[in-house]
């Protein structure tokens, strides 16, 4: 199973070589928000495993290793070959200098936080800059240039980095030991302006218009006339906009295939179906009921990896079965985001599986498919900008995100209709009373879930002993790291009174107050 339809490929794009720093994600979208489309690849690819045509410029981003040590990433030297600029970023900056001649100096002691530099050269990358402008940006290094390497020259100075920016006018290579993607280097946004504007020569050719646009090219280019492609639909918002998407290009020769679980939330399955088929998508659903073959593969299983399991092979099952009774199926859509690649694939090859993610990766090759992934470079916000541009309802777009495996991660152990009945009436109520705060679009997720705990209570004059219900809220970006999010007292109470009062079988409910990491937002 291959990708064929590379999306952005016939645009100018910015390569960002990934060295694993926490900031790699952002440098892209600040290219992005620039005009340019932009791309992360790992650090450890050479440059003959890439399509370089239209790569316009490239850069290194930061990242935790020392490059004099011998834990620093591979890295083909040939990516300075390319004939294209190249801006270093903090480790980027470091492996310039060590690679092209210069040297490296391992810090004793590490430049954390604001540092405030001073412009030695005010071309180029600080045009618009004044010489011996004092200017605030963000550290986060320990090793910093000592010598620069033949041919650059020293652009800026810092307290803690003798060589704060370096650059190489002759071959436009150019250098920076801080971070100009994050919001603490106020005017980072200009340097990197500046990089791919008037160093690099970008275009500003990248827009939620533009985009659409190339895709609906490219995938009326990949797929043939005869030919029909699937899409497993959610509901969600990355499936929903992929489909749409996918529908502009090949019309209702797209087959949207909605796998109802049985582990849906209270209704979804209808709801989904009545709103996209209400706001005239043009999306031609298949809704396919497989409550009972779910359930009943669950039944008895309680390890939280073995239910992903089970119900990753039943849905292929379930998705491909239908599949077959489409003729000449050729290609598959997945909404896959950028945040979900990287949790699967680490800088250094796959890491340790924290949880079985089943949309990535996960349909079987026996299926023979060719995989359109528009968004695989993307984040959900500029997902959801997509959508708006596509015509999709805000009600779909700001839907907070619910995992493929649905309420089975949220009944912690055994799976049973009974369960998830009282799961069910508690995460309705849950969600009611958010929304009715005004809370639901300032949240990640709010949900609940149900604990194999049963604990005593006391309700009229007779003693329960039933079941606990916690509950879950986040803040976050992307779901790689979260925040529990701090509601209104009075909401919880609320919430609390409801659920005890209204679902039968639970006397108590608790509120989940940790953060990702080191705990992850679901519980299974
Ligand atoms: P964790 O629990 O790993 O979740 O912190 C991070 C985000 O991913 C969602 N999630 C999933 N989404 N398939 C999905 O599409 C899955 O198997 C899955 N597991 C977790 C989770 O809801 C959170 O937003």
């Amino acid at each position: 199973m291959g990708r064929v339809v590379a999306f952005g490929s016939s645009m100018q794009r910015v390569l960002v070589l990934d060295f694993g720093s926490q900031y790699t994600q952002l440098i892209a979208r600040r290219v992005r928000e620039l005009g340019v489309y932009s791309e992360i690849i790992p650090c450890t690819k050479r440059v003959s495993e890439h399509d370089t045509a239209d790569v316009k410029a490239i850069i290194l981003s930061g990242g935790p290793a020392s490059v004099v040590s011998s834990d620093a990433p591979p890295f083909d030297v040939n990516w300075f070959d390319c004939k294209v600029p190249v801006l270093g970023v903090c480790y980027g900056m470091q492996l310039m200098a060590h690679v092209l001649g210069g040297k490296v100096e391992q810090g004793s002691s590490r430049e954390y936080g604001y540092a405030t530099l001073t412009v030695t050269d005010n071309t180029a990358l600080f045009a618009g800059f004044e010489k011996s402008e004092k200017v605030t940006a963000w550290m986060s290094h320990g090793d910093h240039v000592q010598a620069l390497p033949p041919g650059f020259t020293r652009l800026a100075e810092s307290p803690g980095a003798p060589v704060a920016a370096m650059g190489n006018s002759q071959r436009n290579f150019y250098a920076i030991q801080f971070h100009p993607e994050v919001v603490h280097t106020p005017r980072g946004k200009e340097i990197l302006s500046n990089f791919l504007f008037a160093i690099a020569g970008c275009e500003k050719s990248w827009s939620p218009e533009g985009f659409i646009e190339q895709s609906i090219k490219q995938i009326q280019d990949s797929v043939a006339p005869s030919s029909n492609v699937i899409c497993g639909l959610s509901g969600g918002v990355d499936s929903t906009v992929a489909a749409v998407l996918v529908a502009r290009a090949v019309g209702d020769r797209l087959h949207c295939i909605f796998v109802d679980n049985g582990l849906l939330r209270r209704d979804e399955a209808s709801k989904v179906v009545e709103r996209l088929g209400a706001h005239g998508l043009g999306l031609n659903i298949h809704l396919i009921k497989a409550e009972e073959k779910f359930l009943s593969e669950l039944s008895g299983v309680t390890e939280p990896e073995e239910k992903r399991k089970i119900i990753g092979r039943v849905f292929i099952e379930v998705f491909d079965a239908e599949a077959q009774k489409i003729s000449k199926v050729t290609h598959l859509v997945q909404g896959t985001l950028y945040p979900d690649v990287i949790e699967s694939v680490s800088v250094r090859g796959p890491s340790a599986t924290i949880k079985t993610h089943h949309n990535v990766g996960g349909l079987p090759e026996k299926m023979q498919l060719k995989l359109i992934e528009p968004f695989r470079e993307l984040f959900k916000d500029e997902v959801r900008a997509l959508g708006r541009q596509l015509g999709i309802p805000d009600e779909i777009l700001q839907r907070q995100p619910f995992p493929g495996p649905g309420l089975a991660v949220r009944v912690l152990g055994e799976v049973t209709p009974e369960r998830l009945r009282i799961l069910r009436e508690a995460d309705h109520i849950f969600v009611e009373e958010i929304k009715a705060e005004g809370l639901y679009e300032t949240l990640w997720q709010s949900f609940t879930v149900l604990l194999p705990v049963k604990s005593v209570g006391v309700m009229g004059d007779g003693r329960t002993y039933e079941q606990t219900i916690a509950l879950r809220a986040v803040q976050s970006e992307d779901g790689m790291t979260a925040d529990w999010a701090y509601l209104p007292q009075e909401l919880l109470r609320r919430v609390s009174n409801r659920i005890i009062n209204e679902v039968k079988g639970v006397n108590r409910v608790v509120l989940d107050i940790s953060s990702k990491p080191p705990a992850t937002i679901e519980w299974e």
